[in-house]
């Protein structure tokens, strides 16, 4: 709910016209590739909600056993509820893209808030998380640079052992701003590194479940980094951790 919380903040302004085609042009391919995925995702917890629950209607789960499909029911529709959560906000960013305005931005007044608002959860997950570096504008929405931050930082703090650490870190160039977010968490399979950025995706599904979350992240920082031309480097290694490189191209220079 904090997520959706901090978005909301960040929705405000006006958008100039002539970028208001490409961003709603976007949003739009979001939103269907968003519809076809949900359907199914939500189809799975349900269909074991209604197998559970028919079971327990019919008499048959011995009296032993009864606790456990109940936790299951449980464990399913909460699921949902976060997942009902994320197409929620996602359809309130979809609306929103239509009211942001490209402005100034610096990157590192953006890492500011996202720390600041990241940090109940760095603390009860017993992890430090620190920003670093130097003002560094781009000509972006403020709003999207948010969430690519946020999200970022959310998955260093989630994907993290107790007493890891989180570094986020702002560097100014020329022609480029460079953000990177560095954890020495759980890490990344090679062999998923690629698809983290899908849609739902999930890896070891086991652990995700335990930290929750819907799979969403890493794609709305895709789709928002695309937005401003940039680009995303991914180094990450099992047991060691992981680090997130962006790279923002200034106006003029792309
Ligand atoms: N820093 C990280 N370290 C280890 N694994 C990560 C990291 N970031 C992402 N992942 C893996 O990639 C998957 C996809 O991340 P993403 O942020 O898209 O979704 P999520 O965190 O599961 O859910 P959401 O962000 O929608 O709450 C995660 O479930 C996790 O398995
Ligand atoms: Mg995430």
């Amino acid at each position: 709910m904090k997520k959706r919380n901090f978005i909301y903040d960040r929705l405000s302004s006006r958008i100039a016209s002539e970028e208001r085609g490409k961003v709603q042009r976007e949003a739009e391919r979001m939103r269907q590739e968003f519809t076809a995925n949900v359907s199914h995702e939500l189809k799975t917890p349900l269909q074991s909600i209604s197998g559970y629950a028919e079971l327990l209607k019919s008499g048959m789960v011995k009296e032993e056993d009864v606790q456990q499909f109940a936790e299951r029911i449980y464990s399913e529709s909460q699921r949902m509820i976060t997942l009902v959560n994320d197409i929620l906000e996602l359809s309130h960013l979809d609306e929103g893209m239509g009211d942001m305005v490209r402005e100034d931005v610096d990157l590192y007044e953006v890492a500011i808030a996202a720390v600041d608002s990241l940090k109940e959860e760095a603390r009860s997950a017993n992890v430090s998380l620190e920003l670093t570096g130097e003002k560094s504008v781009i000509n972006g929405y403020s709003q999207l640079l948010s969430l690519i931050v946020y999200n970022l930082c959310e998955n260093g703090i989630k994907y993290n052992n107790p007493r890891g650490s989180v570094k986020v870190d702002i560097n100014d160039f020329n022609d480029r701003a460079v953000l990177t977010v560095n954890d020495n968490g759980i890490g990344i399979p090679l062999d998923q590194q690629d698809r983290i950025f899908e849609r739902f995706y999930r890896v070891d599904k086991s652990h995700s479940k335990e930290v929750g979350g819907t799979g969403l992240g890493l794609s709305i920082v895709k789709h928002a980094t695309a937005i401003h031309n940039g680009e995303i480097h991914l180094v990450s290694v099992l047991k060691y951790g992981t680090t997130i490189t962006i790279t923002f191209p200034k106006e003029g220079h792309h």
